[in-house]
């Protein structure tokens, strides 16, 4: 039963199962481990951390729509320091590999932040090229291939840990910008990243979110997540780690189906702290009526098998 859930991410990146945490859903892992769920993950993916602590924005920071959710927390995090002081030794010790999410302004703080996580135990980074709420911060490369391209080069010579670079839905290029990014070297890709979304307090004629617009995310960007997670799969042959709307195991299929090789659970974790048991437990029982395995499902949406790096891209 445990080989129908393994997932083959990269040749040194084999997971027990396909269902990791959604960056800034979970903090290091370490809330989750009281409730068991941190342990039963295919591997955790942390809250993005920064060379600087940050504050974050001003409040109100979250606002619950009548669909999903929208934040606006700004990558707030301690810094990389306290982070591998204090978060990164107790998120090692729960058990899954631990992907490093990281954030900078330039492509000089990414490749300090990869300097300096080389050998720190993470098992690969994800690249935050994609936060909408930090102004003049990294959006900018997540829309613009040519600079995708050279902070994820930067990237890549600074480190040899493995790398998903996280992209944002937020343009028209995601194909292009994806393209660019594995050209740079990226080993994977985290699709998606939130989209810009805004609620309005019409009575005080404000918004309701601090900074006016936050980022949109919960059960109805999934049919936007996978169409990308397919779109993006059909140009390039590297791992995709899909993200947007999870919160059960028929979506886990159909985002593996549509071409992603491992899923992420992001706000489904606010309405379920038990969310991943749930769905895992579930996977377990569709893969095996199906008589099928996550690694037979990835990218097994039509017959054109593709390939390679870059394969696709112009
Ligand atoms: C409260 C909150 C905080 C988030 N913080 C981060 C973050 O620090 N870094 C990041 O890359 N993504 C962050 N995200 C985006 C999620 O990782 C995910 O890409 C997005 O929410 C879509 O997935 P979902 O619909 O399952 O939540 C955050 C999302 C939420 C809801």
């Amino acid at each position: 039963m445990k080989d129908r859930l393994r997932t083959h991410l990269l040749p040194g990146l084999v997971l027990e199962n396909p269902l990791l945490s959604a960056s800034g859903c979970f903090g290091a892992g370490l809330e989750g481990a009281s409730t068991g769920e941190s342990g039963i993950l295919g591997a955790i993916v942390t809250k993005t951390v920064t060379l600087r602590p940050r504050a974050g924005n001003p409040p109100p920071r979250i606002f619950e729509t009548s669909g999903g959710l929208l934040n606006s927390i700004g990558l707030a995090n301690p810094g990389i320091e306290s982070f591998l002081e204090r978060d990164l030794p107790g998120a090692l010790a729960l058990g899954p590999p631990v992907i490093v999410n990281i954030g900078g302004e330039t492509s000089g703080e990414y490749a300090a932040l990869a300097e300096r996580l080389q050998d720190s135990g993470a098992a690969a980074l994800e690249v935050n090229l994609s936060c909408p709420n930090v102004q003049g911060g990294s959006l900018p490369f997540s829309t613009d291939p040519d600079a995708c391209r050279r902070v994820v080069s930067e990237l890549r010579r600074a480190t040899d840990l493995p790398l998903f670079v996280k992209l944002s839905p937020n343009t028209h290029a995601v194909v292009e910008v994806a393209c660019a990014a594995v050209e740079g070297g990226a080993d994977g890709l985290t699709l998606i990243n939130t989209l810009l979304g805004m609620a309005v307090d019409w009575r005080r004629r404000r918004p309701r979110i601090g900074m006016g617009v936050a980022g949109y995310s919960g059960p109805p960007v999934k049919p936007v997540a996978l169409r990308i997670v397919h779109q993006v799969r059909r140009a390039v042959g590297v791992p995709i780690l899909g993200v947007g709307g999870i919160q059960s195991a028929e979506d886990v299929c159909e985002f593996l189906v549509a071409g992603a090789s491992a899923v992420q659970i992001g706000t489904a974790w606010f309405t379920d702290p038990r969310a991943g048991s749930w769905i895992l437990s579930r996977l377990e029982r569709l893969l095996a009526e199906e008589d099928t395995s996550v690694d037979d499902l990835v990218d097994s949406m039509g017959k054109e098998r593709r390939s390679g790096r870059g394969h696709g891209c112009a």
